[in-house]
């Protein structure tokens, strides 16, 4: 799989010429979580098929080849799902400490990438705090590039983190103060503001930014979902894509949840290089609220559209056990590592 990921073959040219020449066939179907699609036309497409087909079926895996460690990472999808960063509270004021570094992570089994990462992990922190607090966020640039902290929010232009206003951009190895109050409630996002804009913010540096509203939402199981990709031959454009980083990592070990429980996703669409990124549940429907700014949901439905830098928060119970398939709607996306699994239980 690595050598078919890292020859320079661009996605674009892959989708589009798959149909009518099979050549790019064995990168799209190295990830093809299905035994059931590598199929007759898979085997027009030669001996990587068949290396591919005896590695599925030696490893008994859906997803890829092998695994991504996630020790290697330093980080795990499934625990970024219920991990939120309440930060430290200190007389009245809500302060974290992020540090952007450099860091290689593995983004699907034997695909490296260089990411920008803060604190270690793609994505960031989840940033959490209530209507009203007063945020601190001490910043330090450990990389070798200028960096900010951009806040989704309503601050004071000085607090905004873009380059050329207020601190502007963080030099390596320099540090800044970010202060501003949790408003308005809702889901929102952090990331680099620093140009190229969009190589900042698809090489890592981003997060997801919970601002609870004053009296909380109601009990659940909530799970953060941010959904990204990755461009690994750095041709504009995506080869992987994910929730939380690592491609198929819910269809290998799906997320645990129980049944007729409330679940919370707070999804967070931060895909650079596409103009949509979707979420569609199966068998299944949920409550949406866009930027979760309303107590009140807009739609009942089972599946979300969201552009670049949009986010919503979506509630459901799953009736009935059993395995629920979840993945962007834009097929391409799917077939490239965004899709995964629920598994209810009693
Ligand atoms: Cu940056
Ligand atoms: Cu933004």
């Amino acid at each position: 799989m690595r050598k078919l990921w890292e020859n320079k073959v661009s996605r674009r040219r892959l989708i589009g010429g798959a149909a009518a020449t099979g050549a790019a066939l064995p990168v799209l179907h190295g990830l093809v979580p299905h035994e059931g699609l590598h199929g007759q036309e898979a085997e027009a497409a030669g001996e990587h098929i068949a290396e591919r087909h005896a590695a599925h079926r030696g490893a008994g895996h859906i997803g890829g080849v092998g695994s991504v460690d996630a020790r290697t990472n330093g980080f795990d999808p499934h625990e970024i799902l219920r991990d939120f960063d309440e930060g430290t509270l200190r007389g009245g004021v809500r302060e974290w400490e992020i540090v952007a570094e450099e860091k290689e992570i593995e983004v699907a089994p034997g695909v490296r990438y260089a990411a920008w990462a803060y604190n270690g992990r793609v994505p960031g922190p989840t940033l959490r705090a209530r209507e009203g607090d007063r945020l601190r966020i001490r910043f330090t640039n450990g990389s070798s590039h200028p960096h900010t902290m951009h806040f989704h929010g309503i601050h004071r232009a000085a607090e905004d983190g873009v380059p050329r206003i207020g601190p502007g951009n963080i030099l390596p190895g320099e540090s800044t103060v970010y202060d501003f109050d949790a408003t308005p409630f809702g889901l929102h996002l952090y990331h680099c503001h620093s140009t190229p804009l969009a190589e900042h913010i698809a090489k890592g540096l981003y997060g997801a930014f919970v601002i609870d509203p004053k009296d909380g939402r109601p009990p659940a199981d909530e799970l953060v979902m941010v959904m990204n990709g990755f461009d690994t031959n750095f041709d504009r454009s995506n080869e992987v894509y994910g929730v939380n980083t690592v491609a198929f990592a819910y269809m290998d070990e799906p997320i645990r949840v129980k049944r007729d429980e409330l679940v919370r996703i707070y999804l967070v669409n931060v895909l650079e290089f596409d103009f949509v990124n979707s979420f569609h549940i199966h068998a299944n429907f949920f409550d949406y609220f866009p930027t979760g700014t309303r107590l009140e949901p807009r739609d009942f439905t089972d599946t979300v559209v969201l552009g670049q830098g949009e986010r919503g928060i979506l509630e459901l119970r799953f009736p009935y056990p059993g395995k629920y398939m979840f993945h962007a709607h834009v097929s391409e996306f799917a077939e490239l590592g965004w899709m995964g699994f629920f598994e209810v239980t009693d």
